[in-house]
């Protein structure tokens, strides 16, 4: 699929700070700020064509390879054309993070030349979305993983970014770890 070269409407929103370009370390292309980005700032909003898991990964690799899952069994496509916000490379250190289902916001202040990135720990949890990592930034997890939602530094570093649906993973094994550690009280009064 190609980016669009035309004016028309898109399915997402793509700061206009930003722009796509070829990457050095990552295969393809890549979102790039070309004037500072504010922390907090939105930089990305997808949208797409909603599809359960079995379609998702029935599409061909270079359709899936843009896809982002946003509940257990619901994932984001990309309709006939590929979007810049549909560019936007995973990091393990990343300078975005995601703020709801589809909205992308700067972690941090990023410098012009920069590469616009997010963990996609924060948002995949399925085996048909997994790849050798070539993110250039240590610690560098080297594949990116369906369970990678799970590792508590993942969890630590992303906190406050899951996508929803993964946060109630999070919060209910959590809770699920609480529960299995408080004491059983036993009635110790006879009848
Ligand atoms: C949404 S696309 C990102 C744009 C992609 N670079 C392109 O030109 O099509 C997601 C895919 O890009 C590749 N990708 C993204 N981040 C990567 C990374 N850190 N290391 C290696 N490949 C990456 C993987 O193939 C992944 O499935
Ligand atoms: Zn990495």
């Amino acid at each position: 699929m190609d980016a669009p070269s035309d004016n028309k409407p898109t399915a997402n929103h793509l700061s206009p700070k930003l722009t796509v370009r070829l990457c050095s370390d990552k295969p393809g292309q890549g979102v790039f700020a070309v004037e500072p980005v504010e922390a907090g700032e939105v930089v990305a909003v997808w949208g797409g064509r909603i599809v359960p898991a079995e379609i998702a990964a029935a599409l061909p690799p270079q359709t899936r390879r843009y896809v982002v899952q946003v509940e257990d069994d619901q994932y984001l496509a990309p309709l006939d054309r590929i979007d810049p916000a549909e560019l936007i490379n995973h990091c393990c250190q990343p300078n975005c993070g995601l703020q709801g289902q589809i909205t992308l916001v700067a972690l941090r202040h990023i410098k012009p030349g920069e590469e616009i990135t997010f963990d996609y720990a924060a948002t995949d949890s399925s085996p048909f979305l997994e790849f050798e990592c070539a993110c250039v930034k240590q610690p560098c997890r080297n594949r990116v993983l369906a369970d990678d939602w799970r590792r508590d530094e993942v969890q630590a570093a992303n906190r406050g970014h899951f996508s929803p649906y993964l946060q109630r993973r999070i919060d209910a094994a959590a809770e699920a770890k609480e529960t299995a550690s408080r004491p059983v009280l036993r009635s110790t009064r006879s009848r």
